[in-house]
């Protein structure tokens, strides 16, 4: 999940560090830089977020080259020692790594027979030790050792090139005569080259300001098509916002409004057809947390259009259910990134099988975009904070024009629609509930049908930016266990949108009241004014048309969660022990 760079050019530091700031939703444990500076290694370290590293910086005009990195933290805890770049045991060899060395602990163990010492205890570590000179000749050794996922920038004292490899990770390179980079995220050339090279699985090589050398996995020599870099970095600030969590949150809005434009164009009607054209008689939804969760709300709207089996599976429990998957088989992968290892690794596994792989991201350079048959834009623009907001709206939202697309309706008036009906709640009662909520150690959601999907995004978006225990339940499974949790101590959010599923709900709701539990309803339904006084707080929103209500609920949800994170003190942009990409199984 760490971010990994290198640069050779001028103002080294200043490009690294531009880099690094780029790739910092990667990871935030820690960060470090190497320099060659005139054969010898000039290092900088700080643990923590980029912005400790930049305080330790000299900013050196002077040309050269470097490595960096920006560190979540896999194997070993986050100290000084831990954060990379790592060295060869003869100091001659720095790299960084994004990824996980599997057979770490045995080559180790063979390593320290052969009296190397480890001053820290990084998988990451291991591969340095492996080296003592750097060349094609020692890399091709090296790298026949290795088991895992790996990308990796190289430098050495005596070496004008920096090597690199790519095996799982992502990683791409790029040079021009005056410069040359290599990069865990295109986004890191942006401003510095105009093109760059995608690397596959197992290409490894080298690269300096004139040329570069690639290698595929037989260590075959390769030519490599290069492409043009055509994006740009939205440089987001926060404007008016105290954190990117809040204006991303009210950004769903804007979301809408680029899909609606964006869903009218050619181009995405032309997939739209060739999605409708294929044949499948299964539909396989994919993602990891929140977009997991879209996906289930994906399975929600495809199942009422459509007579065939649609199954919504976590992308790192996919390979152990023994799926059958095959040329009838419709694989659908969601993620904001497009690079989270888990469910990348599923779309390769299906991609073998033969199935059809559809992508819905946000990110259309990213490596699943890249494998899919079709990619499905969600056009939310850059999400910064780690905590998926908008893009779980827009993700959702793409579910709903390809439900509707396939079956033959149109989609672009409901949507317009829904943009004027669009509701985030009243922050005069989500913020008094926040502060309350903040006395609590842990919290319940409940829903049914499609609001326990809602109940579960929101526990989600809860416990990631509070640190407060929350689940969700469906409503109607309470009885068969949870409640015994249920006391004085305990609030639970009842989301309830559905008019024909709210007598059910209301009376799980009484079942915890009987228990002494807090309650707290989410609605947009009409309820009488008997029955809102059973909840301590009731927080409504406007009526949307069925398809979007649920949806919509999410939105002061996701707020309840934001304004309690305040309360509590965090930093709901930045949540400890989690980065934005998951680039490690
Ligand atoms: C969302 O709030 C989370 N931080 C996380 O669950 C995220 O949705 C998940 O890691 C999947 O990421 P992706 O959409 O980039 O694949
Ligand atoms: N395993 C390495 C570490 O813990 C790299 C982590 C990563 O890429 O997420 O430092």
């Amino acid at each position: 999940m760490c971010g990994i760079i290198g640069y050779i050019g001028e103002k080294v530091e200043e490009n690294l560090l531009q880099g690094l700031e780029r790739l910092e939703y990667r990871g935030y444990d820690s960060a470090g830089m190497t320099i060659n500076r005139g054969g010898e290694f000039v290092t900088y370290k700080a643990t923590g977020k980029v912005e400790n590293l930049k305080k330790t910086l000299k900013f050196n005009d002077d040309l050269g080259m470097g490595i960096a990195h920006t560190r979540w933290a896999t194997h070993g805890k986050i100290c000084i020692e831990n954060c990379h770049p790592h060295f060869s045991s003869n100091g001659n060899v720095a790299l960084v790594h994004n990824g996980i060395l599997e057979n770490f602990e045995d080559l180790k163990a063979e390593l320290s027979k052969e009296g190397k010492y480890f001053y820290g205890q990084t998988d990451s570590e291991v591969i340095a030790k492996c080296f003592d000179r750097l060349d094609i000749k020692s890399l091709r050794r090296v790298l026949g050792k290795l088991q895992g996922s790996y990308a990796l920038a190289l430098i050495a004292k005596d070496s004008d090139s920096i090597y690199f490899v790519k095996n799982k990770s992502p990683l791409y390179v790029g040079f021009d005569g005056s410069q040359a980079m290599v990069a865990s995220d295109p986004s890191c050339f942006v401003g510095i080259l105009t093109e760059y090279y995608t690397l596959e699985d197992g290409e490894y090589g080298r690269i300096n300001k004139k040329e570069a050398v690639f290698y595929n996995k037989n260590n075959e020599k390769i030519e490599k098509y290069i492409t043009k870099l055509d994006f740009k970095v939205s440089y987001e600030e926060k404007t008016g916002y105290d954190h990117f969590m809040i204006k991303e949150i009210y950004q769903s809005r804007i979301a809408l409004e680029n899909i609606i434009e964006r869903y009218k164009q050619e181009e995405i009607i032309n997939k739209l057809k060739l999605l409708k054209n294929y044949e499948f008689d299964r539909i396989y939804l994919v993602g990891c947390g929140t977009a997991y969760h879209a996906g289930l709300i994906g399975g929600y709207y495809l199942r009422e259009a459509f007579n065939v089996d649609v199954f919504c599976e976590i992308a790192s429990e996919f390979r152990y259910k023994n799926l059958n998957i095959d040329d009838k088989s419709l694989c659908i992968f969601i993620s904001q990134s497009g690079e989270t290892a888990d469910t990348l690794s599923v779309l390769e596994f299906c991609k073998e099988k033969g199935g059809k792989i559809v992508s819905i991201t946000n990110t259309e350079y990213s490596t699943i975009a890249r494998l899919s048959d079709i990619c499905f834009p969600i056009c939310a623009g850059q999400e910064k904070a780690v905590a998926s907001t908008k893009a779980y709206f827009a993700q959702c939202l793409i579910f709903y024009i390809i439900t509707t697309f396939l079956k033959g309706k149109d989609y672009i008036l409901p949507l317009q629609n829904f943009k004027r009906q669009i509701d985030f709640g009243d922050d005069n009662i989500l913020k008094p509930l926040a502060k309350n909520l903040v006395k609590y150690d842990k919290v319940f959601f409940i829903g049914r049908g499609v609001d326990y999907i809602t109940a579960k995004e929101a526990s989600l978006k809860l416990k990631e930016i509070t640190y407060i225990f929350s689940t969700a339940e469906s409503s109607g499974e309470l009885k068969h266990g949870v409640i015994a949790l249920i006391d004085s101590s305990v609030p639970v959010i009842v989301i309830a949108t559905d008019e024909k599923l709210f007598n059910k709900t209301l009376n799980n709701a009484y079942e915890i009241k009987s228990r002494g539990g807090k309650l707290i309803l989410f609605t947009s339904l009409q309820i009488d004014k008997d029955i809102k006084e059973n909840f301590d707080y009731v927080i409504e929103v406007k009526k949307t048309s069925k398809e979007f209500q649920s949806l919509q609920m999410i939105l002061p949800l996701q707020k309840l969660a934001y304004f309690t994170a305040i309360e509590k003190g965090n930093n709901p942009d930045m949540p400890r022990n989690l980065a934005k990409s998951v680039t490690v199984e």
